[in-house]
């Protein structure tokens, strides 16, 4: 029997995704799990870009607060913002996850499928997106570079991808360093790392790969102007 395609562009669309997820309690395992490590991975990177506790945070697509679960105590009240499709996933790490939930305010915590980061004010220094892209058709990057563009304080976007390591491979589904299996019309997507400069260029801004190892297989880039 052949395996059906997803009518979805991402697993994130089917309905119902999310409130069974977090009815079920499971809110950090559909952001992928590996909890500690991945969030540990994150402010890492965030940390060797330079990010200090005065900067501003953009968390883009934030899931469950992975990240933010670091990140709100490291900021200084009120500089972390976060995005994601379901603000419903967002409010559950709210719940959840937070040593001092009062250090977040749930305004922040903002429901944006678009990367149109609708409510997001100017002072936004640094951006993230982690394991966002590789659940989307590769023109979602496009547009949140574009739209990136008008915070005039941004100084560096941080996003992973998978790669494939040219067009004749990119076409065939492409075994990652950890065994994940990603494909270039459906999730889990790969792209070329000359997409990646590309796309960037067109919005903007200029990419640099990073050498880090990262969970499952993905590369990280840092966009700058
Ligand atoms: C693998 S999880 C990663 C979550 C978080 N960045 C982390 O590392 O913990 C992917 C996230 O992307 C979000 N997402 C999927 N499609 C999106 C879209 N179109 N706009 C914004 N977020 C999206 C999902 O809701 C999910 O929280």
């Amino acid at each position: 029997m052949t395996k059906r395609a997803s009518p979805h562009a991402s697993p994130y669309e089917a309905p119902g995704f999310y409130d069974a997820a977090i009815a079920a309690g499971k809110h950090r395992d559909i952001v992928g799990g590996r909890w500690d490590e991945t969030g540990r991975v994150q402010m890492a990177a965030l940390r060797e870009a330079g990010l200090r506790p005065d900067h501003h945070l953009l968390d883009i697509g934030a899931g469950s607060l992975r990240l933010g679960c670091k990140a709100v105590p490291y900021l200084a009240p009120g500089h972390y913002w976060a995005t994601d499709a379901s603000r419903d996933i967002l409010l559950a790490g709210h719940r959840a996850e937070l040593e001092d939930p009062a250090r977040l305010d749930p305004r922040q915590l903002i429901g944006d499928a678009a990367f149109a980061f609708p409510g997001v004010p100017d002072t936004i220094t640094h951006a993230i997106a982690f394991a966002v892209f590789p659940h989307l058709p590769m023109a979602h990057l496009r547009r949140a570079l574009v739209n990136l563009r008008r915070f005039p304080r941004l100084e560096q976007v941080l996003f992973t991808v998978f790669l494939a390591p040219d067009a004749a491979a990119a076409a065939l589904p492409c075994r990652q360093p950890d065994g994940v299996v990603t494909h270039d019309l459906r999730a889990p997507y790969h792209l070329l790392e000359d997409d990646v400069h590309h796309i960037a260029r067109g919005a903007g801004w200029q990419v640099a790969r990073s050498a880090r190892m990262l969970p499952r297989g993905q590369v990280l880039f840092t966009a700058t102007r």
